[in-house]
């Protein structure tokens, strides 16, 4: 497992997100209150990006059928969402972010 650089701090403002392609595997890329975190891309109900879906109180609502996430730990929040998200470390270095290669 290596630390891949996928972004710069700048692209992403609060309550923002990104998806990213770590090493074959669909991540988000998400900020959260100046700090990121990634998470899966894809949401665990059905086939929709989580990076298009609404992020507020660092959670992301998906835009399909409105399940909720909290974005730091992976955890499905409310139905129709059960299976958690997996999710993958991140640090900062300066202006650059890395992710955990899944
Ligand atoms: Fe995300 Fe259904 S696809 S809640």
């Amino acid at each position: 497992m290596n630390w891949i650089k996928v972004a710069s701090a700048r692209e992403l403002k609060n309550d923002e997100a990104k998806t990213l392609n770590v090493a074959g595997h669909g991540v988000a890329l998400f900020r959260v209150d100046d700090e990121f975190f990634a998470t899966d891309s894809m949401c665990t109900h059905a086939t929709a990006l989580l990076s298009e879906g609404y992020v507020e109180d660092g959670c992301v609502e998906c835009p399909l059928h409105q399940g909720r996430f909290d974005i730091r730990t992976g955890k499905a929040l409310c139905a129709p969402v059960t299976v958690d998200l997996r999710t993958h470390a991140v640090k900062q270095e300066g202006d650059d972010i890395y992710v955990m290669s899944p």
